[in-house]
């Protein structure tokens, strides 16, 4: 099963647009996937699950990550990084078997020029940490705002080739 992330928990985020549009073109070439948006963590996750003591509410969330073998980490720019909330859920997740050996594909964007270059690479070692297979092409949209048509799908040519050129390369990763 493939499932993407949506790395932020900001209400009406261009991640969680992004992510659908990811989901989209899998299913369009004939596969499904299931979406994970962090706005979907329990409001009570940093004094339950972060240290172990596992609520209902993040339990359906783990049952989904442990039967996963393939991931798509949609990632904004926070501050130079990636979003502080995306720490805590890989914290929050069972370790090691969570993530151990699994294969992932990263994607950065931003409002800004830089599409988290930065905050990609700084999540790129914690997924090596965490001893997954990360898919050596990943890719940064930045002036995320002017990507989308007003059906939620990416529009620019550049960005359409290289999103479909990364889709295609983790089907086959
Ligand atoms: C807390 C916070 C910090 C941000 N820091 C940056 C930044 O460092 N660089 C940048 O280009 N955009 C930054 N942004 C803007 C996001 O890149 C922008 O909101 C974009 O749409 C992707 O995030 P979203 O999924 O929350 O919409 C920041 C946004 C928030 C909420």
């Amino acid at each position: 099963m493939i499932t993407l992330i949506s790395g932020t928990n900001r209400e009406g985020s261009n991640t969680l647009k992004l992510t659908k549009y990811y989901h989209r073109q899998l299913l369009e070439k004939g596969f499904e996937s299931e979406i994970i948006s962090l706005c979907d963590l329990p409001n009570d996750l940093i004094s339950t699950d972060l240290y172990g003591k596992r609520s209902k509410a993040f339990q359906s969330i783990q049952d989904k990550i442990t039967v996963s073998s393939k991931f798509i980490f949609l990632i904004p720019e926070y501050n130079g990084s990636f979003p502080g909330i995306l720490k805590t859920f890989i914290d929050a997740c069972a370790f090691p078997d969570s993530f151990y050996g699994k294969k992932v594909a990263l994607v950065g964007l931003s409002s800004g020029k830089y599409g988290n270059v930065r905050g990609i690479e700084h999540f790129t070692g914690i997924c090596h940490y965490i001893n997954m297979h990360v898919l050596p092409l990943r890719i940064h949209i930045p002036n995320i705002g002017k990507e989308f048509d007003e059906n939620g799908n990416l529009c620019m040519e550049d960005t359409l080739k290289f999103t479909a050129q990364q889709i295609d390369r983790f089907i086959e990763f």
